[in-house]
Parts: structure tokens; C-alpha cells; sequence
């Protein structure tokens, strides 16, 4: 599987007028490769993962295309994109498990999940029942309530529901946010386990907190005020981050290599501009403690090493 996205611009409409949460996003993801979306919260995330599964009606993709495997995906086209959600794109998107029907048995989501979808809940089940099992779920959750099941649990399912088909790409948004610090690993570990059985094929996961995914990601993707800051394999990020806001990001960690604490995506001065009416120019540039004249210009996102792009004028000089 290759995900390539390219110059991607998704905005969203509102009575204010429109607020351009992605801004040119272009970046690929390799056979295998789960890649880490970081950035603080309003940065685009959950829009970048939205827009490769499902725009949601108040989204309007205005630019930019994304392919799987050299297929396009007609992904301003809602009718046009079920034929490859589930199988060939998938998300979990944030908040899903407070979002599963509390009045259903989860077999019952199964079963209405496969039905929309044109499977046989009885022709899934064995499979469905071997990657419960998998993820150290018995049988008997299908009979559950989801109230009756822990957060860690239902995670499990979601993970389970999403990637049954073997979907190509898979967006996890969030899947450990609202979980307690070992369940989340547990859970993080899942999607490795599910990437490394070919159950998906490449993975965006979304996340504002980099520890976490530092630990399962092969690259990271920093993102900024709905652009991309840096990217580049998951160690690199960490212990050589090149654009000044990756490095405040990263600034405090401990000891390189060590497990730095349950750091969050806080504590840099100010605050991310607002996308209704960008600044022109670097948009961390009120932010950055570098700055200077030129960050008037839009710095481009380039390759500064091997695969080690930066979008900084600084960056590499
Ligand atoms: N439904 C919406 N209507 C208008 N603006 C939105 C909507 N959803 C998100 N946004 C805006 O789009 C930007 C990106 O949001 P989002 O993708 O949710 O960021 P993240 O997931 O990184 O927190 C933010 O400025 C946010 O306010
Ligand atoms: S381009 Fe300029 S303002 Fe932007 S991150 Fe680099 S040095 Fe800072
Ligand atoms: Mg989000």
C-alpha cells in the first residue's frame, strides 16, 4: 500500500466564512509505515484524517488529490467514496467509542456495520470472533451493552470493526486519548500487532500526544495551523528535530532515547493563529524564536535530508 497525498485543501464553511484547516498538505506513507499526526489541538488533524475516509457535510475539499496503491480516491464525492470505505480506507474517528449506540448489543453494531456494507454477519463471525479473541476480548462482548465494557475495551472493538475487511489505510484519531496511561499502551501496541499481521496495510495515527506515539510510529508528521512543519522517521523527530516549533514541542524531554514523561503538546508561548484569516507567510512566525525577515515568505516543505522534510527557512542552513 502507498497513500500519496498532494497539495490537499479542505475547508470548512461556516456563517463567519471559511476556515482553511488544510492548506497544501502533500505527503506520502510507505508499505507498512505507520505514521504519527502530531500537532496541537486546531492544527488539522482530525480534518486531514476526515478528508482521506469522510468529508463530513460542512467540509469542502477545494484542492489536491489522494491516491492508494495509483488510485485515486474520489474524495469530494461522498457516494462515490463507499465504495472504498471500510475496505480500502477506514477510520476510528475521534470520540468513536463514546459514539457506539448504548441501546445495541455489539453484535448488533456488527451485524448493521457488515449489513451497510453488503457482508454476512454469520459468514464474519469466525474471523470476527478469532480477532476479538486476538485482542484479548472473549465471544461474550458481542452480547455487551457497550456500558458494560471498559474504555480499553471498547477500543479493542472499535479497532476490531474498523480493520475487518483489511482495509489498505487505516486513521486511528485519538484511540488512546481517554484512556488510562497502561491501557493506552495496550491499545497502542494493538495497532502495531494489527499492521505487523497485514490486517492494514498503512496507518495515520492522529494523536496530540507525541510519547505516545513516538513508541509505535515508524515517522511523525508535524503538523502546524493546517500545514505540514516536519516530517521524518519517528527517532529523527525526536532527538533531531530541525523546525523551531518541533524542537519547543520536543524541548523538554529528559534524556534522549529515555521514555520522556507523559508530555503533552503544551506549554509553547501563545497561540497557533487562527485559519479563518491566516497571516501570510511562516504561520509559526508570531511564535518563533528564530524568525526573521524572510519568514515573511511562505517557506516551502522540503526535503533537507533523506527522508527529512521541514517547511523552515532556518531548517538545514
Ligand atoms: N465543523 C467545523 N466547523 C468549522 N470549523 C471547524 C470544524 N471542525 C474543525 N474546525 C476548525 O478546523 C481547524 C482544524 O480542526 P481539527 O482538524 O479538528 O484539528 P485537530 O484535530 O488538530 O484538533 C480548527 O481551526 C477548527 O476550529
Ligand atoms: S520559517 Fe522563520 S518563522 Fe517559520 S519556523 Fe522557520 S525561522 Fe521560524
Ligand atoms: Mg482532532
Amino acid at each position: 500500500m502507498t497513500l500519496q497525498v498532494d497539495d490537499l485543501r479542505v475547508c470548512y464553511r461556516t456563517l463567519m466564512g471559511e476556515v482553511r484547516a488544510l492548506d497544501g498538505v502533500s505527503f506520502t506513507v510507505a508499505d507498512g509505515e505507520i505514521m504519527g499526526v502530531v500537532g496541537e489541538s486546531g492544527c488539522g488533524k482530525s480534518t486531514l484524517g476526515k478528508s482521506l475516509v469522510r468529508l463530513d457535510n460542512r467540509m469542502k475539499h477545494v484542492g489536491g488529490t489522494v491516491t492508494v496503491d495509483g488510485e485515486p480516491l474520489p474524495i469530494a464525492d461522498d457516494r462515490a467514496m463507499n465504495r472504498f470505505r471500510f475496505t480500502s480506507v477506514s477510520i476510528i474517528p475521534q470520540y468513536a467509542m463514546s459514539a457506539l449506540n448504548p441501546t445495541r448489543r455489539i453484535g448488533r453494531l456488527v451485524a448493521d456495520l457488515l449489513d451497510a456494507h453488503g457482508m454476512s454477519y454469520a459468514a464474519t463471525r469466525p474471523e470476527l470472533v478469532r480477532r476479538l479473541a486476538l485482542v484479548g476480548l472473549p465471544e461474550t462482548v458481542l452480547d455487551s451493552y457497550p456500558i458494560e465494557l471498559s474504555g480499553g475495551m471498547k477500543q479493542r472493538v472499535v479497532l476490531v470493526l474498523s480493520t475487518l475487511r483489511d482495509p489498505a489505510l487505516l486513521v486511528a484519531d485519538e484511540v488512546t486519548s481517554a484512556l488510562d496511561v497502561s491501557t493506552q499502551r495496550a491499545v497502542a501496541q494493538t495497532l502495531v500487532e494489527f499492521r505487523d499481521r497485514g490486517y492494514v496495510r498503512g496507518m495515520l495515527v492522529v494523536t496530540h500526544d507525541i510519547s505516545l506515539v513516538y513508541q509505535i510510529a515508524d515517522t511523525i508528521m508535524v503538523m502546524y495551523a493546517g500545514r505540514l512543519a516536519e516530517k521524518a522517521p519517528s527517532d529523527v523527530v525526536v532527538t533531531e528535530p530541525l523546525h523551531p516549533y518541533t524542537q519547543l514541542l520536543i524541548g523538554a524531554l529528559p534524556e534522549v532515547g529515555a521514555r520522556f514523561s507523559e508530555r503533552r503538546l503544551t506549554g509553547i508561548p501563545g497561540r497557533p493563529p487562527g485559519l479563518r484569516n491566516p497571516p501570510q507567510g511562516c504561520r509559526f512566525r508570531a511564535r518563533c524564536p528564530l524568525a526573521f525577515d524572510k519568514c515573511a515568505e511562505q517557506p516551502p516543505f522540503v526535503e533537507v535530508a533523506e527522508n527529512h522534510q521541514v517547511a523552515c527557512w532556518k531548517a538545514g542552513s
